[in-house]
């Protein structure tokens, strides 16, 4: 057992990733953040000093995926589980890696991660299925040209209309028509680029760090086997273009079924059809070249056929964990929840989850309050009168002592959403429109995720999810969507699990300091 420690220093900066000069958020000087590695069952000790200024804000690291057995206090979200880094200030997170696969890390604060606060991060564990060549994360992401807090502003106010998304990138990477800018534009920007070994087997480790859209990725005259889906491997399964929803990750193996002197697109389209806003320039490329290639030319492959039909992830019955795990055979505790999208008393949109919408009182998290003895504490779903120690908008769920927990969330709203769980991953135990029947989709062995996608529905009829989870991991976990905006819009709730058996007495003391040295620098910056 190794620790494997980080520093980091968090500042923004004007860089032109696709071209377009653009203020991007930086993990020491980098955009993607640099790649977190460790062995599974290792410590990570990653020290994040606040350098941001003009202007000052706060900042979190949340670790997409990573259950935070026994450290809730290091999940990384504002105003649950910590107070924000204020500029000038220090935190250290320290956790174990306690599922391997592929994630990526992003800022929680507001939508800051929208202005290029993430990166990918590799645990290795066991391989179920053998390959020759890691490539390493393959990182997708829309873009914006804009600064996060302006496109937050705009979007799904009334009025004015949404900031359209700029363009669409692979690593960090992509050209942009400047014709299409008043920005300061260097035409050509480039691509990120591939190599490929003709005969061998390599693994791309496929993450949607993007905002908003769904990305349909493929690599033209090639397959894609598809052996992980977040941080679960599965019994393997082809595809010619996978689909991966905001937060998701999917690992494929690639056959290196091309020759030397050959080269190929690899591309990754924003789907319109599938997010809230649309992009200027949805699709992104990167170049895959063969040995005795040179790689200054553009490869001139074409797309594999593909016809967008829905914007969910492949069947359910498709997907088969390699490890099976059963769920209780009666879950202890089951809540429907609606998520719906809102108008507020002051003319906003905002969106509503179990009915109600979250804000975060980022100098009171949500952890420190969660077991103070002798305190009424209810689920915040309108329907009781008993008092809770949680502000009606703090969105708490408070599952008591229950052992196992099931959602059956249902969507009335047109727009598929990606939903993600923190602490967990989560059976997805049917989904599919109208009323479940009660079936339970691979009943032997249901697939699990962090993150899925909940179809879009019409109010006639709704779409629906059905999740459970084992609640083994007392904390406060948020459950949200996770396009950025969204998550904006208030539509998150708060799960509280095993409140009992979080002692207050061992939450670190940083986290104290961390509040205060919060509280002095947002009441001298309003
Ligand atoms: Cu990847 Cu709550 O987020």
């Amino acid at each position: 057992r190794m620790t494997r420690y980080y520093e980091w220093t968090i500042s923004r900066e004007n860089i032109a990733p696709d071209g377009v000069d653009t203020s991007v958020i930086l993990v020491n000087g980098q955009f993607p953040g640099p790649l977190i590695e460790a062995d599974w069952g290792d410590e990570i000790q990653v020290t994040v000093h606040n350098q941001l200024s003009s202007p000052g804000e706060g900042t979190t690291v949340h670790w997409h995926g990573m259950t935070q057995q026994a450290t809730p206090w290091m999940d990384g979200v504002p105003g649950v589980s910590q107070c924000p880094i204020a500029p000038g200030s220090t935190f250290v997170y320290k956790f174990t890696a306690d599922q391997y696969g592929t994630t990526w890390y992003h800022s929680h604060y507001s939508a800051q991660y929208t202005g290029g606060l993430f990166g990918p991060m590799i645990i290795h564990g066991p391989t179920h299925v053998p390959y020759d060549i890691d490539i390493g994360p393959v990182m997708l992401n829309d873009w914006w040209h804009t600064n996060y807090f302006d496109v937050i502003a705009h979007d799904l106010f009334l009025p004015p209309s949404p900031v359209l998304v700029d363009n669409n990138l692979i690593n960090g990477k992509m050209s942009f028509n400047c014709g299409l800018t008043n920005s300061t534009c260097t035409p050509n920007a480039g691509v990120s680029k591939f190599t490929f070994e003709p005969g061998k087997t390599h693994r791309l480790r496929l993450i949607n760090a993007g905002s908003e859209g769904m990305q349909r990725f493929s690599i033209d005259n090639h397959k894609l086997t598809i052996i992980a889906i977040d941080f679960i491997t599965v019994a393997p399964f082809e595809s010619d273009v996978v689909s991966i929803g905001v937060g998701q990750r999917y690992d494929v193996l690639v056959n290196g079924t091309g020759h030397p002197g050959e080269a190929y697109w690899m591309r990754s389209n924003y789907s319109q059809k599938c997010a809230s806003i649309s992009n200027l320039q949805p699709n992104a490329l990167a170049a895959v070249y063969y040995p005795e290639t040179d790689h200054d030319s553009s490869p001139n492959s074409t797309a594999n056929p593909y016809v967008e039909t829905d914007c969910m992830n492949e069947p359910l019955n498709k997907t088969v964990p390699f490890i099976p795990i059963l769920p209780p055979d009666a879950a202890a505790t089951t809540k429907e929840m609606e998520m719906n999208l809102i108008q507020n008393a002051t003319g906003h949109l905002v969106f509503t989850l179990g009915g109600s919408t979250f804000r975060a009182n980022f100098n009171k998290p949500l952890l420190p309050l969660a077991n103070l003895p002798g305190v009424v504490k209810t689920p915040n779903n309108g329907t009781s009168n008993e008092t809770s120690i949680y502000a009606p908008d703090s969105n708490v769920y408070d599952f008591g002592k229950h052992s196992s927990i099931r959602l059956i969330l249902t969507n009335p709203l047109t727009l598929a959403h990606p939903m993600h769980l923190h602490g967990h991953n989560v059976w997805v135990l049917a989904e599919g429109m109208g009323k479940w029947d009660g079936k339970v989709t691979n009943a032997k062995n249901p697939m699990r995720r962090d993150t899925f996608i909940i179809n879009a529905g019409t109010p006639e009829l709704p779409a629906y999810t059905v999740i459970e989870w084992v609640a083994d991991n007392p904390g406060v976990w948020p459950f949200h969507c996770h396009v950025t905006a969204h998550t904006s819009l208030g539509f998150m709730a708060i799960m509280l699990e095993r409140p009992d058996l979080i002692p207050k007495r061992q939450i670190p003391k940083e986290l104290d300091h961390l509040c205060k040295s919060w509280d002095a620098w947002s009441n001298s910056n309003v």
